[in-house]
């Protein structure tokens, strides 16, 4: 039987590729999920998956740890440091190339070349190298999850205050629940007709800051007012209403401001079905459940 790997197994979009994948029939046995900290494998080994040790940084990882895996599922480290990342990645095409690996479903980032963010160059080199390899691959252009963009911690916070901070300048975003990423992990990986295919897994709907503040109100039943201020103002804000920690979510805006979010796709409609993408508003009416 085909044999699939998922690297990152034990983070959020890798457990979740792997629930899909066991939901859309394939046996727990017929998957290896690579891990780095045996302690976060609890709840894998309830799966009954193969659980295999494989940490990208470390030099043991190589054909070894690959061996036997047919299709792979590449999450990119998530190493902040690029150089270092870049190395981490080669070390994980070049153990697929050694073991024979036959096909890498690669998670990058969408329309890197529209970015002004320096983890576009990152991922755009990572397709590069999987593309020199030979090996048959799908690059799963993923654009921003929505948990990261509106986590569940700065929703709560945001209706408690009646106030979401944006520094985007009303530009566009794209917002794709990280479960409907791991919907089209879990489908490629298991249907035939993908290989050789870069993938903009953008949504094909973007919504402004004001939507989601619209959302928020309409959900949480109280009106949330949208303050569109430069990050260092939303810092003073943020400090003043106490919780400059949300500040680091703010500064991520400011990578929108060029625009790159705006783009649209159908890739992902196209792959998981129009009406499986999750809107923010579905996302916040979980959240504040
Ligand atoms: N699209 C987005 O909005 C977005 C946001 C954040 C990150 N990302 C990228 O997407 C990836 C998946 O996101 P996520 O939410 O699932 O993140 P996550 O929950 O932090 O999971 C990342 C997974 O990758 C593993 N990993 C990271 N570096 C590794 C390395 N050097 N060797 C082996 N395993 C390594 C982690 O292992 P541990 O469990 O041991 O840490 C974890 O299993 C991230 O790694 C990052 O590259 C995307």
């Amino acid at each position: 039987m085909t044999k699939i790997g998922v690297l990152g197994a034990t983070g959020l979009l890798g457990t979740a590729t792997i629930n899909h994948l066991i939901e859309q029939g394939v046996t727990p046995a017929d998957i290896v999920g690579f891990y780095r900290n045996e302690n976060k494998t609890a709840g894998l080994k309830q799966l009954g998956l193969t659980l295999r040790y494989g940490d990208y940084s470390q030099p043991s990882f190589n054909s070894d740890t690959l061996a036997g895996i047919d299709r792979l599922l590449f999450i990119s480290s998530s190493e902040e440091d690029n150089l270092v990342r870049l190395q981490e990645h080669l070390r994980v095409v070049n153990a697929a190339k050694q073991a024979g690996v036959s096909y890498i479903a690669y998670t990058g980032m969408a329309f890197p070349n529209d970015t002004s963010m320096p983890m576009g160059n990152v991922h755009l080199a990572t397709e590069y190298m999987i593309k020199a390899s030979g090996i048959n691959f799908t690059m799963m252009r993923n654009s921003f999850y929505t948990e990261v963009i509106l986590s569940p911690e700065e929703v709560q916070f945001e209706v408690k205050t009646g106030k979401i901070f944006s520094n985007t300048n009303g530009v566009k975003l794209n917002f794709v629940a990280r479960d409907d990423y791991a919907k089209a992990n879990a489908k490629v990986l298991t249907t035939p007709g993908y290989e050789g295919r870069t993938l903009e897994l953008g949504s094909n709907h973007p919504y402004t800051f004001a939507d989601i503040a619209s959302d928020l109100s309409s959900v949480s039943g109280h009106p949330i007012e949208l303050v569109e201020e430069p990050a260092e103002q939303i810092e003073r804000d943020l400090t003043a209403l106490g919780d400059k920690n949300a500040l680091f979510f703010y500064q991520l805006h400011a990578g929108y401001q060029d625009g790159w979010g705006a783009h649209i796709s159908n890739d992902l409609a196209d792959l998981i079905g129009e009406n499986n993408i999750t809107t923010p508003k579905q996302t916040i009416q979980d959240y504040l459940k």
